[in-house]
């Protein structure tokens, strides 16, 4: 039997839209995370609400490659803008991705304070070494999209009308930052165009078990513009997803 695509998504409002166009469903549960086995144009594709964060979805990542071998994951959901040239409603593609948690503070004694822009990006899959002591673990790590999974995202852009449809870099963390200064740090050092909680961290299960893999984010917020959170987007967003799963099957 064919391997199925993989569409994750943290919360309820980001995976239900796209679990009730599938055809054939059938539900099965692990721990917190809930899978919806179906298919789409005949092809076997599984929505897994994953719940939110880094820990959630790696996890849940994990289940559904064992279980059900996917052939490709999609990750996908909302985020907040670190580009001002991006509006809610736009989406972006992760070329890239980056877990923007993962980072080493500067030596500061007793009584020298904290300086969050001193700190530097940290490469847990530099070495088998201490990641705090090895040199070679102080650069960002990217993980890269699957070129055809891409291909068919850009495929499909036009079908996407609320916004812009571009390539960029998400990441993700355990972390909400409203600090404007805070997001054109991350903007400048690492090139994010999005923040979120679950891709980076998807993205890194899907290498290591070496699955074709893309994150698809659409903006609900925006701090860096005045973009007020719109919840609309995460049913948006499944829309355009659909889109781009029924291209992949029809050319993949
Ligand atoms: N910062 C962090 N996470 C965000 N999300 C949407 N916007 C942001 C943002 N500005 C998403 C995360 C998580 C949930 C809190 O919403 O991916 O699932």
């Amino acid at each position: 039997s064919k391997r199925p695509i993989l569409v994750e998504g943290p919360m309820p409002i980001e995976a239900e839209k796209f679990a009730e166009r599938l055809e054939n469903v059938e539900k099965e549960t692990s721990g917190t995370f809930d899978y919806y086995i179906g298919t789409v144009d005949d092809y076997p594709v599984i929505v897994a609400q994953t719940g939110k964060g880094m820990e959630n979805s790696a996890a849940a990542t994990v289940v559904a490659i064992e279980r059900y071998n996917p052939v490709a994951i999609i990750n996908q959901g909302t985020s907040g803008g670190h580009d001002p040239s991006l509006n809610v409603f736009d989406i972006v593609l992760g070329k890239k991705s980056v877990n923007i948690g993962s980072l080493k503070t500067g030596q500061r004694g007793e009584g020298e304070g904290i300086a969050p822009k001193e700190w530097i990006p940290m490469d847990l899959m530099a070495s088998e070494g201490s990641a705090g002591e090895d040199p070679d673990a102080e650069n960002i790590r990217y993980f890269k999209a699957d070129k055809d999974l891409l291909a068919a995202a850009n495929a499909v852009k036009d079908k996407h009308t609320k916004g812009k449809v571009v390539e960029g870099t998400i990441g993700s963390a355990d972390v909400w930052n409203n600090e404007v200064d805070r997001i054109k740090w991350f903007h400048e050092k690492f090139g994010t165009s999005v923040e979120e909680m679950e891709t980076a961290s998807a993205a890194q299960i899907a290498k290591a078990y070496d699955v074709p893999f893309l994150g698809i984010r659409i903006l609900s917020n925006n701090k860096t513009n005045g973009g007020e959170y719109n919840p609309n987007t995460a049913a948006v967003n499944q829309e355009y997803v659909y889109e781009v799963v029924q291209e992949y099957i029809a050319t993949y």
